[in-house]
């Protein structure tokens, strides 16, 4: 395994450890697993479930979501029904469960007509038995297609939070980005979002762009600030294999890299604004409101993914259904979906078996890359040994001083948060990117 300082000499922007195996790592199972089995032997209590809608108005150039731009109306249809059949039969895979956080994102969920979506609040709520109301409840947007009928839609739902990508308020930014410019959109829907009382708004905003400079970065940020968001993303942006940009870079060169700069820039333009840092990305207003209730705890609880493109953890498998960044491949994955039998979503058959070292790795990758960081007594209590027995290699943090460890907490410094990027993909096991690098992006 590459010592972490070599990895530092490779450059702070690795890759996004947002989830553990990446998607990138999942294959065919060797057969077909019974979800009903599966998920019998989860503690399903505590569960978050996640709808994913892969649609939007257009194709961002910098994004490799799982989404397609200006779809068909009759394969949004058809998806919406069969995102149904397949929320109802995921929940009599389930069974007896609770769901303590429910999610629906894309792609931009709020391309859907008002119609499809209060249709997939009720599947959510009546075949999940999600009381959308009283569970932390969000939806992505984009601006354009945040209309004030939609968002009653979504509030009337119970859906509490609202996250819109905006990315940067200066014009030639966005066209850098391969994205229309809509300042007066991200206006109108700020103030429609206010108008209903949704009690959190999170913008999204990336930085690194081509032409953006530290003065600029500075400008989007007081824009976004003036609308007081409760959350705020700064993404670094990644161009990324079979993108729009990803294809511009490969006729003109790769551009300088400016992301730590930025990143230090609007980092401390934030925390002088008042925000904490919860993790490289994540900002939190301190008028947020508090996080209460059940928790969900990502490194321990179960995902349920529905959707085309949506991920499932349970504790030891993985699952989701294929994986594509370019237009033909969404397309012909979507439309696998939608002529799918109804009994097939009984099924996993595609994803990433964890064996025991693996789900160890996971729950500290996930506890490291956000505040308050490892709970080391939480960890052994869980699995019965030691973080630093399990993964030596933690010890090289600290060495670092990437990483504090007090009170059997591990905590990133101000260092590490910047470095996540790179410390993520450092304490990937041998195995994992073994398969990520035969991955054939497609
Ligand atoms: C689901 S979208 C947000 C909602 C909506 N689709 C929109 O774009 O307005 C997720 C977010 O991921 C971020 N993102 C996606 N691909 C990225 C990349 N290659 N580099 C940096 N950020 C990226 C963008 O900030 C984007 O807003
Ligand atoms: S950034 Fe948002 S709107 Fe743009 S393509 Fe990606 S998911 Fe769609």
């Amino acid at each position: 395994m590459t010592s972490l300082a070599e990895r530092l000499r490779a450059g702070a922007y690795q890759a996004y450890a947002y989830a553990y195996p990446h998607k990138t790592a999942y294959r065919d199972l060797p057969e077909p697993v019974d979800l009903a089995s599966l998920w019998a032997g989860e503690d399903r209590s505590q569960l978050f479930a996640y709808l994913h809608v892969p649609f939007c108005t257009y194709r961002c150039g910098f994004c490799n979501l799982f989404a397609l731009g200006r779809p068909a109306d009759d394969l949004v249809e058809a998806y919406t029904t069969q995102l149904e059949r397949q929320i109802a039969n995921v929940g009599r895979a389930l069974g007896e469960h609770r769901i303590v956080r429910f999610a629906i994102g894309g792609g931009t969920p709020s391309y859907l007509a008002p119609a499809q979506l209060a249709r997939l609040f009720n599947a959510a709520q009546r075949h999940l038995r999600v009381d959308v109301a009283r569970v932390p409840a969000g939806i992505e947007v984009s601006p354009e297609t945040a209309t004030r009928e939609r968002l009653a839609i979504c509030r009337d739902a119970g859906i509490d939070r609202v996250s819109m990508g905006v990315q940067s308020f200066v014009d030639a930014e966005l066209a850098s980005l391969v994205r229309p410019a809509q300042r007066d959109e991200v206006v109108r829907a700020i103030g429609d979002i206010r108008a209903l009382g949704f009690p959190t708004l999170n913008l999204d905003l990336i930085y690194g762009i081509p032409g953006q400079s530290a003065a600029s970065l500075v400008n989007s940020l007081d824009s976004a600030l003036a609308f007081a968001p409760e959350e705020l993303y700064l993404y670094p942006l990644y161009v990324r294999a079979k993108t729009g940009l990803g294809r511009i870079e490969e006729r003109r060169g790769t551009a300088t890299d400016t992301r730590m700069t930025l990143y230090e820039t609007a980092r401390d333009t934030l925390l002088d604004a008042g925000y904490t840092q919860v993790s490289m990305r994540m900002f939190r207003a301190p008028h947020a409101p508090a996080q209460d209730g059940p928790a969900y705890c990502c490194q321990n609880d179960g995902m349920v993914g529905m959707g085309c493109g949506a991920r499932s953890y349970t504790r030891r498998l993985h699952y989701s259904d294929h994986y594509g960044v370019a237009r033909a491949s969404v397309a012909q994955i979507l439309r696998e979906y939608v002529d799918a039998p109804a009994d097939s979503f009984a099924y996993a058959r595609y994803g990433y078996a964890l064996d025991a070292g693996e789900e160890r790795r996971r729950y500290v990758i996930q506890s490291l890359l956000t505040w308050p960081g490892l709970d080391e007594r939480a960890y052994a209590a869980r699995f019965g040994s030691a973080a630093f027995d399990d993964l030596p290699q933690l010890a090289e943090l600290v060495a670092l001083d990437l990483a504090r460890r007090d009170d059997a907490t591990l905590a990133l410094t101000a260092s590490g948060m910047a470095h996540a990027d790179t410390i993520g993909p450092w304490l990937v096991s041998p195995v994992v990117q073994a398969r990520m690098d035969t991955y054939a992006a497609r």
